[in-house]
């Protein structure tokens, strides 16, 4: 199962779980391109091992351009990985084509932050869920009824069947794009910040809704924020990502309860606190400056650059490494800060 260079054993991770999906040693690099010659690469997503037990959610959270929309698109065979063995269901997808690539893409589905760039504004509802069906052959016996029935799934009803997307709002716009997809009867769902668009009340309902259908159908998620509070309302495990590279990964407890790299501390700490008192009591870590882009990242840690507890020696790279059980690290003094 694992690879020379892994860095995550996921046996020792996720211990008797049955993982539906497993990414091992991911990599995606863009090239830059010069006048005449590749300058160099977008280290987009470098050398990520992390799985999914089937039925469960694994969070995945970091700030704006870590790299997670990446990673969930080349999990899903949407970008080619430019290294690295993705595996679903027992089977290596890495290289799949034609219809077992076809089959691979029904099961395994995105939901994208902003419905309105994935709903054709010139589609009915029905035509929106109906015609990914053909795509996929799935056969059911009355096209109508079927839709009317997932359309009650999500909190919508058969006086919506031929209405176009921009008479909804956002967050109805969000429940016909899920329709859509619990439509083809996936197995696992990228959920890209599928409610970072929407007011805080109708993300709740939003939530709660991806929840209810995962009890239902047992789907596994990759819950994708750049929001920790709601990353944790929603995930059994969390990946904290960092220019490319996971940084810390652990039971979504585990995380809350005892973060160690500095990174998600200064994460945790900026998570808004609805209590003022509560808020003037605890000191805020502030993570200083923007992340450093990923074309060009800092040498040894890539973190080192903002950490407020840096030495000499994070100028080689911290591997990624069981601290606790089930609970892994990349950092040369976790717990410190
Ligand atoms: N198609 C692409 N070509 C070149 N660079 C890309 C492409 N897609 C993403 N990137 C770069 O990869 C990095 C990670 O982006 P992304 O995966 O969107 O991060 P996140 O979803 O965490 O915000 C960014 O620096 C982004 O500019
Ligand atoms: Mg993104």
């Amino acid at each position: 199962m694992s690879g020379a260079l892994e860095s995550v054993s996921l046996d020792r991770m996720f211990r008797g779980e049955r993982l539906l999906l497993e990414a091992h040693n991911l990599k995606k690099y863009f090239p830059v391109r010069g006048i005449l010659f590749t300058k160099g690469y977008v280290k987009a997503v470098d050398n990520v091992t992390l799985g999914i037990p089937r039925g469960k959610t694994l969070g995945l959270v970091g700030e704006s351009g870590s790299g997670k929309t990446t990673l969930g698109r080349v999990i899903l065979r949407l970008e080619e990985p430019t290294s690295g063995r993705i595996v679903f269901d027992g089977q290596d997808v890495t290289r799949l084509k034609g219809r077992a690539l076809k089959e691979f893409r029904r099961r395994a589905q995105i939901i994208f932050q902003d419905p309105y760039g994935s709903l054709n504004p010139r589609k009915t509802v029905y035509s929106l869920i109906a015609e990914p069906m053909k795509v996929h052959g799935v056969r059911v016996e009355d096209t109508r009824e079927y839709i009317i029935k997932l359309l009650y799934q999500v909190g919508l009803n058969e006086t919506h069947l031929y209405r176009y997307p921009h008479e909804f709002s956002g967050g109805q716009r969000q429940r016909i794009a899920i329709a859509r997809v619990l439509a083809l009867r996936p197995e696992f769902i990228v959920l890209d910040e599928p409610t970072s668009a929407l007011d805080v009340s109708v993300q709740a309902q939003i939530l709660n809704l991806l929840k209810d259908l995962q009890r239902t159908y047992n789907l596994t998620y990759l819950f994708i924020s750049h929001d920790l509070g709601v990353v944790r309302y929603m995930s059994d495990y969390i990946a904290v990502m960092y220019l490319g590279k996971i940084v810390e990964m652990a039971s979504s407890d585990e995380l809350f309860e005892k973060p160690l790299h500095p990174y998600t501390k200064t994460l945790l700490s900026s998570i808004p606190i609805p209590d003022p008192k509560i808020a003037k009591s605890k000191a805020r870590i502030r993570i200083p400056g923007e992340p450093p882009s990923p074309y060009n990242p800092p040498s040894g840690c890539r973190f080192r650059t903002r950490c407020p507890i840096a030495v000499d020696k994070c100028l080689s790279e911290p591997p990624l490494e069981e601290v606790e059980r089930g609970h892994w690290v990349a950092c040369w003094r976790p717990g410190e800060l």
